[in-house]
């Protein structure tokens, strides 16, 4: 496995690590009597971390002896199977157009018990239309009853549709929003556009935020901040 990306499994007591769990709290505690079962994360941009957070939350929850599923659907530009020594040729596009059993392209991540990935799979000329079908609901549903998390990587919000059209089909949405490199206004129009699709925003992470860590800055933070309630005091539900 090439561990770089997994920097909460790398280094557990570091302050990265500890606002993954602070993350994974969150997430467990946002809702009580319906917990989150399934979740997108999203960017409004290229670059911001999407791919990084996704991994690094999945091992944070996979760490408290819950199953969980992380799925490339990033279907324009996958990256996770190469956090993982593991092979894109076969995975969620598979499923989904040829009807193969997702068992048969698990990949079981032996360093992090309870924790499989389901890669891309070869990229398809029309992601979009894939992940909105109803195979594709279907199939959420389908694991959903076997993980206690299902986490689904995807591009940035403000090139294509894919992660709105996602974030209907999942219980919650989080939003990478990298410091110093997003622009603010983007942001917004991210959240908008999920708004949109009446999505369920559980909050920003605040990626590569500059620490000061004795005398120089350092860009390996995360911190989450949580804008669940908003200004008319309600939460958004998810769309069925
Ligand atoms: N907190 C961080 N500190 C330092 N580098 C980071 C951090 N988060 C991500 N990176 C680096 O930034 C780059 C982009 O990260 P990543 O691939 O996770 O972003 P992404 O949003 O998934 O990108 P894409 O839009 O291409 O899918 C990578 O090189 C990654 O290692
Ligand atoms: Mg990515």
């Amino acid at each position: 496995m090439k561990r770089t990306r997994i920097f909460t499994l790398r280094n557990p007591k570091s302050p990265v690590s500890e606002a993954f769990r602070t993350l994974r709290t969150n997430i467990q505690f946002y809702s009580i009597d319906d917990p989150i079962k399934s979740l997108v994360v999203t960017s409004s941009g290229p670059r911001e971390g999407k791919s990084t957070v996704s991994v690094n939350i999945a091992a944070t929850i996979a760490q408290t002896e819950k199953k969980v599923l992380l799925i490339d659907s990033d279907l324009r530009k996958p990256t996770l199977h190469r956090s993982f020594n593991m092979s894109s040729l076969k995975g969620l596009t598979n499923i989904l157009v040829e009807g193969v059993e997702y068992t048969d392209v698990l990949h079981k991540v032996k360093e992090i018990d309870g924790l499989d990935i389901i890669g891309s799979g070869p990229i398809p000329p029309n992601p979009a239309e894939l992940l909105g079908s109803n195979r594709m609901k279907a199939f959420i549903d389908s694991v959903n009853k076997k993980y206690d998390m299902v986490i689904l990587d995807s591009p940035p919000i403000g090139l294509v549709t894919d992660s709105a059209i996602l974030s209907t089909i999942v219980d919650g949405t989080i939003l990478v929003c990298a410091v110093g490199e997003s622009d603010i206004n983007a942001t917004k129009r991210a959240k908008d556009l999920l708004d949109k699709v009446n999505a369920n925003i559980l909050g920003v992470v605040l990626n590569k935020v500059p620490i000061n860590g004795g005398g120089y800055y350092k860009y390996h933070y995360s911190q989450y901040y949580d804008y669940s309630y908003y200004d008319d005091g309600k939460r958004r539900g998810k769309a069925k």
